[in-house]
């Protein structure tokens, strides 16, 4: 069991959402993928900059951080190449994947093939445990310091016009165990995954088309369990308290909006073995001048959710 007073720094990012490196072929452009395809050169392009997820990327190294946590949407199409591309820019810019957790969202399960054969869990196995079967390896469970980390799965293939997700019930029960498990003892846990873990009230079709499936199933039974929360997929800051839980979502990694509520950011959090001790958001503005790029705050204790964000 971890000493009361250790501490523990996690730095989160998500959503890298990177411009393609490379053509894809015409042939693997059919339905969905085209879509995604077309969406990336005339909407996505403009805002998500590589320059920008590169630098901040380098920052987030340089915390030098206990865990790093990319909760999903590493990729846009789960292609393979997006995958390559991806290990080695992670390496390049500093993190380790000893030091690093990371998950996938509904953009690494782009297609229906993607999801058949596993393309995130193929393409981002250095960055998963030895051996990782995918099928009973989620949450991945891993101490650190006085802080246990639990990282689900909520990606699965949807058609062309929903990126929700989904929480087993298998899955679910795992948490429960892993939450009552040896290695829970004087630790607080830390849940990780990409689709936040709540209906967004009076938008129902919104979370037909990108909520979570069974987000009911997997609050209901975390009652009575204190946590902290983080997750991606929303593109914007938000936090909101439910029951013990403290629910933290974080920006796109490479979306240089221009507004502070969905500008590129990593967050930095400092843990002991009874909770959350400081959360930070560092910003990263690219053009403004060189002293002023990278802004960091302190997190509000709540940020409503804005239920126009992008997915
Ligand atoms: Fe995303
Ligand atoms: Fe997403």
């Amino acid at each position: 069991m971890p000493a009361a007073s250790e501490t523990v720094r996690i730095c989160h990012f998500s959503d890298l959402h990177l411009p393609l490196q490379e053509r894809v072929p015409l042939m693997r452009l059919v339905g969905k993928r085209g879509l995604g395809y077309a969406n990336l050169r005339i909407l996505r392009g403009k805002t998500h900059k590589l320059a920008a997820f590169e630098a901040l990327l380098k920052r987030a190294a340089s915390e030098k951080a206990d865990l790093t946590i990319v909760t999903g949407d590493v990729a846009n199409l789960a292609v393979e190449f997006e995958y390559a591309f991806i290990d080695r820019l992670l390496r390049a810019g500093g993190l380790d994947p000893a030091r690093t957790l990371v998950l996938p969202g509904n953009h690494d399960r782009y297609t229906l093939g993607s999801d058949l054969v596993s393309a995130f869990e193929t393409g981002m196995r250095d960055w998963l445990p030895p051996g990782f079967d995918r099928r009973a390896g989620y949450p991945i469970v891993r101490a650190v310091g006085p802080v246990l980390v639990l990282g689900l799965d909520t990606a699965v293939w949807r058609n062309a016009v929903r990126s929700s997700g989904r929480v087993d019930p298998a899955q679910v029960k795992r948490l429960r165990a892993a939450l009552g498990g040896e290695d829970a003892r004087g630790r607080w846990p830390v849940i990780a995954l990409h689709h936040p873990p709540f209906r967004r009230e009076g938008r129902l079709l919104r979370d037909y088309r990108a909520g979570l499936e069974g987000a009911k199933l997997l609050t209901g039974a975390l009652a009575g369990v204190r946590a902290t929360v983080l997750h991606g997929h929303l593109h914007e800051l938000s936090r909101r308290a439910m029951g013990g839980l403290d629910i933290i979502g974080v920006t796109s990694a490479s979306n240089d909006r221009g507004k502070a509520k969905m500008q590129l950011a990593y967050h930095l959090y400092t843990f002991d073995g009874t909770g959350l001790r400081s959360a930070v958001a560092v910003r990263h503005w690219p053009d403004r001048p060189a002293a002023d790029r990278f802004e960091r705050t302190d997190l509000p204790d709540e940020v409503p959710v804005d239920t126009r964000g992008v997915f």
